[in-house]
């Protein structure tokens, strides 16, 4: 389990702490999405996961191994893996296969057992037949499908992801979210999505929103959904969908609030 207790931080040059008493746990094969308005501490609260931070207060333990302990920095690094906004800061290497090996390699694995996680993270993210690709080659997708890649190399039990569609267009969105909904559901990863899409919410098993550094929201995703203020103060948009869907409900018609996308408001209305 990753465990956040009482968890507060606050930057060292500001005047208010950008986590303020932050208590949640996620378990592997859950996948929780992290929602709040620009400025509400989404990525610090992901950036202490992995002890890139370490909490002022409170603690933060990633399968009891508590990330304030410097000594294990590398066990939890191993355990929980990040994947960031911009694929581009975290590609290193001069080809596919070369980055998605760099991680397990600083792991000092075996090179048969480095070539195995390397072709079993690209199966993952779709990415066979690229290994020889250079990755400034790629698309923005696929770059970010391989940052996940070089994430999944390292065998971690948690995967920790800030907004890694924000710089994707809609259909690398939706491949996104489906490989990080499937690391989660299919493959057991315990999975904590930071996200400012309304229908990433509606595919989350869990829902945590967070405003001005404190959680003001945790439960289940279609209650989060259906609270429009709370949404709206969140800065989540629930798009077309959730504005027809909305209307569809005030006609009588059975349209759940988490059927936000096209298929899913199909679905509910010719089952
Ligand atoms: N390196 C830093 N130094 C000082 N203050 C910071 C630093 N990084 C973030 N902050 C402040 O901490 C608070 C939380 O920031 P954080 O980046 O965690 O928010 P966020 O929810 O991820 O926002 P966004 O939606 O814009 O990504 C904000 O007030 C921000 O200005
Ligand atoms: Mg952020």
């Amino acid at each position: 389990m990753l465990e956040f207790a009482e968890v507060s931080f606050a930057y060292p040059t500001a005047t208010a702490p950008a986590l303020d008493g932050v208590s949640f746990s996620l378990e592997p094969g859950q996948l929780l999405v992290v929602v709040g308005a620009n400025g509400s501490g989404k990525s610090t609260l992901a950036r202490l996961c992995d002890g890139l931070l370490t909490p002022g207060g409170g603690r933060v333990l990633v399968d009891g191994l508590d990330t304030a302990d410097v000594s294990l920095v590398w066990d939890i690094r191993v355990k929980v893996g990040m994947v960031f906004q911009d694929p581009d800061d975290q590609i290193v290497g001069t080809t596919v296969d070369d980055d998605c090996a760099f991680g397990p390699e600083n792991l000092g694995l075996p090179p048969e057992e480095i070539v195995a996680r390397v072709a079993e993270a690209l199966t993952s993210v779709g990415m066979d037949g690229l290994e020889r690709r250079e990755p400034h080659l790629l698309s923005e997708g696929q770059k970010q499908r391989l940052a996940i890649a070089g994430a999944l190399a390292m065998g971690p039990r948690y995967l920790v992801f800030d907004e890694p569609s924000a710089m994707l267009d809609p259909a690398g969105r939706r491949s996104a979210i489906a490989i990080i909904e499937r690391l989660a559901h299919e493959q057991g990863h315990g999975v904590l999505l930071v996200s400012h899409d309304a229908a990433d919410v509606a595919r989350a098993d869990r829902a945590l929103a967070l405003s001005g550094g404190c959680v003001v929201f945790e439960g289940a995703p279609e209650d989060l959904l259906a609270d429009a203020a709370l949404l709206r103060a969140c800065g989540l948009a629930t798009g077309s969908m959730g504005v027809l869907g909305e209307r569809l409900r005030a006609l009588g018609l059975a349209v759940p609030v988490g059927a936000l996308e096209a298929e899913s408001v199909v679905d509910a209305l010719w089952p």
